[in-house]
């Protein structure tokens, strides 16, 4: 987390497709969901992780948060792309304070952008399993016109962002706060939106690897329009299943598998290039989130490339969802895409 406060707090997640909203309450230790919702953005509001149309975006916002008559103020956000760079390093071993002391100095040569652009932020993970006199940190760098480009969308919504963390992370606090830990378990938790894939290895419960991949649904939408010669509307309905007049069913479906298997391709090389080099450690389990999860092929063609089971991560599996608030078909429909703001959510007692 780059900054945060500990007060109530709502999860807002700004993808490139939509901005999803959860509110959570903790009662006798366990969370109940509060308020869930998204509101959809057009195309062009969010291209390429900057956000191009300021205007339409922080009315989205307003209008997402007044309709959910959400009382606070306080939001927890967080932020990913190329202006994110997360990295595991090595330190030698040392307390909080000395970390802190010295991380501009450490970062320098891990991060590739000029030190004093960003906003730095760690977390250790802990000492090293061979060798003890070192431990695992991981350092994460956000590019700082990024970071005040995001905060001022947020103020001028009327919102005040108190958290400020990376989607891969929040990913990795929506699995713990919902799974079971298994120590030595390798798992892949991939967030798989509209612009981009997240992709968080978690080693007994503990971040070993992430990644962005900057390819998302969006794929099967350009390989439908260019292939199908169909409208950005049309190839969107045909992607979620939609018979169209004059469509050929096969062909749809044909286009479907194949941009599941380049994505699924893609996902694969991340994780090989975890287990390549972390000697040679296999992912034994993955967990998919977001709203390209939802399709079917998708999971198929994961499953049949990887070999390995993959299953829907349930942001609110362990989260009491009231059915006489929330319409639990609505509930299961969106889920998927609420795991990112879920996590957020969850941030509000701070646990860094
Ligand atoms: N049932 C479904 N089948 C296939 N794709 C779906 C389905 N439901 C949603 N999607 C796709 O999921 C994507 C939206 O998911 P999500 O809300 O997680 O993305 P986002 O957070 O807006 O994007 P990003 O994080 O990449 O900027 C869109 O590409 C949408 O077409
Ligand atoms: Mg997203």
């Amino acid at each position: 987390m780059l900054f945060k406060g500990k007060k109530d707090i709502v999860g807002i997640d700004i993808g490139s497709s939509s901005v999803k909203l959860v509110q959570l309450r903790q009662v006798k230790g366990a969370f109940q969901l509060v308020n869930a919702g998204a509101a959809l953005l057009p195309p062009e509001v969010i291209v390429d992780n900057a956000v191009m149309d300021t205007g339409t975006l922080i009315q989205t916002l307003r209008d997402l948060v007044e309709s959910h008559k959400i009382k606070t103020k306080n939001v927890a956000a967080s932020i990913s792309g190329h202006s994110v760079i997360i990295r595991k390093v090595q330190l030698p071993v040392m307390t909080q304070d000395e970390v802190e002391a010295s991380i501009q100095w450490e970062a320098e040569q891990y991060i590739p952008f000029d030190i004093s652009e960003v906003n730095l932020d760690f977390q250790i993970l802990g000492p090293d399993d061979k060798d003890p006199s070192v431990m695992a940190v991981i350092l994460v760098a956000a590019k700082k016109d990024f970071v005040s480009d995001y905060i001022s969308v947020f103020r001028e919504a009327g919102l005040n962002p108190q958290v400020l963390d990376v989607d891969c992370f929040a990913l990795e606090n929506v699995f713990e706060a919902n799974y079971p830990i298994t120590e030595g378990e390798v798992v892949a938790l991939i967030n798989m939106g509209a612009s981009a894939m997240n992709v968080n290895i978690l080693k007994g419960g503990m971040s070993a690897f992430t990644r962005d991949i900057q390819v998302g649904g969006n794929v099967f939408n350009d390989e439908i329009q260019k292939r199908l010669g169909l409208s950005g509307e049309d190839a969107e309905m045909a992607k979620l299943g939609s018979q169209l007049d004059g469509v050929d069913p096969e062909l749809v479906k044909d286009v479907l598998d194949d941009s599941a298997e380049s994505l699924a391709q893609e996902l694969q090389r991340s994780l090989d290039f975890f287990s390549a080099t972390s000697g040679d450690q296999k992912v034994q389990k993955v967990y998919i989130t977001g709203g390209l999860s939802r399709m079917p092929q998708m999971r198929k063609a994961l499953e049949q490339r990887l070999g390995i089971s993959v299953e829907l991560l349930d942001p609110f599996r362990e989260v009491v969802v009231n059915e006489a608030q929330f319409d639990p078909d609505y509930i299961r429909e969106v889920a998927p895409m609420l795991s990112v703001a879920t996590g957020l959510a969850m941030r509000r007692l701070g646990d860094k």
